[in-house]
């Protein structure tokens, strides 16, 4: 009901019924022409005032199939997935799953499904407390003594997950009247840890090492440099020898995010920083479960030292409850085997070479990936609903992805390749995608 103190916010819906030309195409889908930016900030006092029109929006958007994420799997992030088909109310069997993180294709692995279900007998659900309190069982200490060695660090500490893994870092370490320097395209957990913890925040232009030596320059007091490994939206690495080289000219610690590149990179999977023989160089190692081992949560391995002070000051980790034992459980055995078993590395990188070489002989245009994270750039904001509608329907799982996770104009498509997937997935899947492509003259 609207009152003088809650207005009646519909009077302010944007008009969205409208047909219009945008960029000589016709859109009959007005939904598209409307995106989160449009509801970010509004006037009024309220501070419910965007919902209505927001809702007005998204009750057109959502059906229309203009929000294709949350579409629930009936079935294990394999390499074929069984996915709801939210429009028709169907089960869509067998889609050639290119969205699940899965790159060693561990998590339904008998050895790990094994390992949960032991757990579960011993320790039941939750873990029932802060790690600090109740919530560490033998499991967590394993698997962090487990993390730190296999990391070759003296300490591990454990996270909830790899977002709280950043906040809890970087809040934990970095005070107001410090500086931080992230590269621009920085994972939204560092952006919030860097907000969280009231340095003084600023960012380089991607991967440029001159942008990073102005925004360390002239600076006093204490000084991080955070990168990441494999970024998450382009697949691409930092030139990590140059960014160590500028950071410890101006006295910066240096720390790596490597939730996309640990236990793929390097021989024995220690991540981008044995890649590059970066082990010692880089002060803080940070990394995510939820990617390679396929399970969930995030590590800082590191000094004796820097674990044990954070342990008492990173807060994402101190006030919230510790990993699921039967979480845990799962991590382990899936590290174990990213341990001992390279040549699903081997797979990984052999099924990569083999993606990128069809994707480039079919021209669909794959930007500037270095890793099994390759997007597919299509750059149409107003159509990559109804390109990724359309590639579902044609077989395949796959995630558009646009603002605000990637810029406004740099939509696109992230394809995750696994070890797990057959040649066989990879060319039909390539096929598909590049069917549809060029149906929407993405591609020739
Ligand atoms: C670079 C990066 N860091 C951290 C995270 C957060 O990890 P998690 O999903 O395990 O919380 C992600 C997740 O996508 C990521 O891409």
């Amino acid at each position: 009901m609207a009152d003088s103190k809650h207005p009646d916010t519909s009077l302010k819906q944007p008009k969205i019924e409208t047909r219009s030309r945008l960029g000589g195409v016709d859109i009959d889908r007005p939904a598209m022409q409307y995106d989160y930016t449009n509801f970010y900030f509004g006037a009024g006092e309220d501070s419910f005032a965007l919902l209505d029109p927001f809702d007005a929006w998204w009750s057109e958007a959502e059906p229309e199939g203009y929000y294709q994420y949350e579409s629930p799997l009936q079935s294990a992030p394999t390499t074929r997935v069984d996915v709801l088909d939210k429009k028709t109310g169907q089960v869509r069997a067998g889609l050639i799953n290119f969205a699940s993180y899965n790159y060693l294709g561990l998590s339904y692995r008998e050895e790990v499904k094994e390992a949960i279900k032991a757990a579960v007998d011993v320790y039941g659900g939750g873990a029932s407390g802060s790690p600090i309190l109740s919530g560490t069982t033998a499991l967590h200490k394993e698997l962090s003594e487990e993390v730190a060695r296999f990391k070759l660090k003296e300490g591990a500490l454990i996270f909830p997950t790899g977002y709280s893994a950043n906040v809890g870092t970087i809040a934990g370490l970095m005070r107001s009247g410090d500086l931080i320097v992230a590269d621009q395209w920085a994972h939204a957990s560092i952006v919030d840890g860097m907000i969280l913890s009231k340095a003084t925040s600023r960012f380089f232009r991607h991967n440029n090492v001159e942008d990073l030596e102005r925004k360390l320059s002239g600076f006093n007091g204490k000084k991080l440099v955070v990168v990441e490994g494999v970024y998450s939206m382009d697949g691409d690495m930092p030139p990590l020898r140059d960014i160590v080289a500028v950071a410890k000219k101006h006295g910066a610690r240096v720390m790596i995010d490597e939730a996309h590149s640990a236990f793929v990179f390097g021989d024995n999977g220690r991540g981008v920083v044995e890649e590059l023989d970066l082990e010692e160089e880089v002060d803080i190692h940070l990394g995510t479960f939820s990617k390679s081992l396929g399970g969930q949560g995030g590590y800082t391995a590191g000094s004796l030292k820097l674990i044990n002070y954070l342990r008492g000051f990173s807060r994402s980790r101190f006030f919230s409850c510790a990993l699921a034992p039967t979480v845990a459980a799962g991590i382990l055995a899936a590290l174990r085997l990213a341990k001992t078993e390279p040549q699903l590395r081997t797979r990984l990188w052999d099924n990569v070479r083999f993606m990128k070489a069809k994707l480039d002989e079919d021209g669909v245009p794959t930007g500037v990936s270095a890793s099994q994270v390759i997007p597919i750039m299509v750059r149409d904001d107003a159509r990559i609903f109804e390109m990724g509608e359309a590639i579902f329907r044609a077989g395949v799982f796959i995630n558009p992805v646009k603002y605000p996770a990637v810029p406004k104009h740099k939509s696109r498509f992230r394809m995750s390749i696994s070890a797990a997937h057959t040649h066989e997935d990879l060319e039909q899947g390539a096929t598909l995608i590049a069917g549809v492509l060029r149906d929407f003259g993405v591609c020739q």
